[in-house]
């Protein structure tokens, strides 16, 4: 386990261009794996998440080169059609990353072999259950520990039919798991959302020549034979982008620009929220990317107050909560993060870990079962804080300990190359230094 000391930062100056999308990346290389011919993707995010897919795809049949030599990854895919798939010889790892186990799952679904998934010990303690029973209510049979709660998790698929699914819980990972195996299945499929997820696969699969149509809350999908490659750039992480945007405004010397960033309004409750508490974020020269809109971001110093952030923002920022509640921290007046029990089952339970953490760092934070809550004005004292191996608390630990008063030692540095291999590096350019090997 790697610990890195970050020590407070006199002033945050300079430009970050974060690294690619990871939703978007991981459907780059699932989708042009099923399409007629190659395709070249900009800008892929080389974190460990989307290399999982990349070797899950692999031991499937579907030959990728990533070409990591220039400044931004280039992956080329050699697409096997929709029909292409081989039965794997060995099981399909899929590491940390949910979104590898999940969407393929849906896949898998649609392919007539059988198939095991697995992962690290926080994929496999996630739950499953909630991609087995739709897909099991489309004809794939599915098993796993806990009768096909977690993971490993056996796929045998083939002989789908279309289903109507009215999603009990707000994830676009189990609506891109549906929309997948419906590419494979008799008929249509219609997923019904209570509240909007990240729209990417429906965008993209439309993009490719699918057959997707929004109806008001659901989305439709009508199979069809065949996917056009889709050669793209994929825009640059709000995800990532997130944790500079907190640095900036927390900081009382800071103004940060970030390039090419992604804007899908799906995405961007965490530029509402810190507006709402008075944060100085300029949005300039928006633009369109490979159907995504993208802008770039001016962030600067700023003095936040307490919101609400509740109901159907929560989905709009729901990774951005270890970030936000570091904001907050800096905030005047309390904050309520409400609705949120998924966070309970990320990559770690992000209730319990970053208000344990953050407490151990000095801020005023209390656990509620769905959310937590920030007194505020409580800064960040400094101490040692544990990402227990989740990268986006690893990263928000080292954001808070550039606004410190004392440093933050982080341990568990390492998994914030699950999605942001350049993190350690860009934070050392932003703060001159500022993190150190503790
Ligand atoms: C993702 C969806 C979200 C998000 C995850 C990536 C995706 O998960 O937290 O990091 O790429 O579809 P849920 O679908 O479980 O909300």
């Amino acid at each position: 386990m790697t610990q890195r000391e970050v020590r407070p930062a006199p002033r945050l100056r300079g430009t970050v261009a974060v690294p690619g999308d990871k939703s978007i990346s991981h459907r780059a290389a699932m989708f042009n794996a099923l399409a007629d011919g190659e395709a070249t993707v900009e800008n892929f995010l080389a974190g460990e998440d989307c290399l999982s897919t990349l070797a899950v795809l692999r031991s499937l049949g579907v030959d990728s080169e990533l070409d990591t030599s220039s400044e931004r990854p280039r992956l080329q895919v050699r697409g096997i059609g929709i029909d292409g798939l081989r039965e794997p010889a060995e099981v399909l790892d899929c590491g940390n990353s949910g979104t590898t186990m999940r969407l393929m799952s849906g896949v898998l679904a649609g392919q007539p072999f059988h198939a095991v998934l697995t992962g690290d010990a926080s994929l496999r303690a996630r739950p499953m259950d909630r991609i087995a029973t739709p897909l099991r209510q489309m004809g794939a049979r599915i098993d796993g520990r806990d009768s096909g709660r977690f993971a490993p998790l056996s796929v045998r698929g083939g002989g789908l039919a279309g289903v109507r699914y009215p999603m009990p819980v707000a994830s676009a990972q189990v609506k891109s798991a549906v929309l997948l195996a419906a590419l494979f299945a008799a008929g249509a499929t219609t997923v019904d959302e209570a509240e909007p997820t990240r729209d990417h696969t429906e965008r993209m699969l439309a993009a490719m020549g699918a057959g997707v149509e929004r109806e008001g809350p659901a989305v439709r999908l009508t199979p069809g034979d065949r996917l056009r490659p889709l050669s793209m750039r994929v825009p640059n992480d709000i995800s990532a982008a997130a944790f500079w945007l907190v640095a900036a405004v927390i900081h009382p010397d800071a103004e940060l620009r970030l390039d090419g960033v992604g804007m899908n309004p799906t995405r961007t409750g965490i530029i509402d929220a810190l507006r709402t508490m008075g944060a100085d974020v300029a949005v300039e020269e928006e633009r369109q990317v490979a159907g995504e809109p993208v802008a770039d971001l001016v962030v600067r110093s700023s003095t936040l107050h307490g919101t609400i952030v509740d109901g159907a923002m929560i989905p709009r920022l729901i990774d951005e909560v270890p970030a936000l509640a570091v904001a907050a921290a800096f905030a005047h007046g309390a904050t309520e993060i409400r609705d949120a029990a998924e966070l309970r089952v990320k990559e770690s339970d992000r209730i319990a870990s970053v208000v344990s953490e953050l407490r151990a760092l000095g801020v005023d934070i209390t656990e509620r079962p769905d959310g937590m809550t920030i007194g505020g004005g409580s800064g960040v004292r400094g101490g040692r804080g544990r990402s227990f191996g989740d990268h986006r608390l690893a990263m928000a630990l080292a954001v808070a300990g550039l606004a410190s008063r004392d440093g933050v030692i982080v341990d568990g540095a390492e998994s914030a190359a699950v999605s942001y291999p350049e993190f350690w590096e860009h934070l050392d350019a932003v703060a001159g230094g500022a993190a150190g090997r503790a």
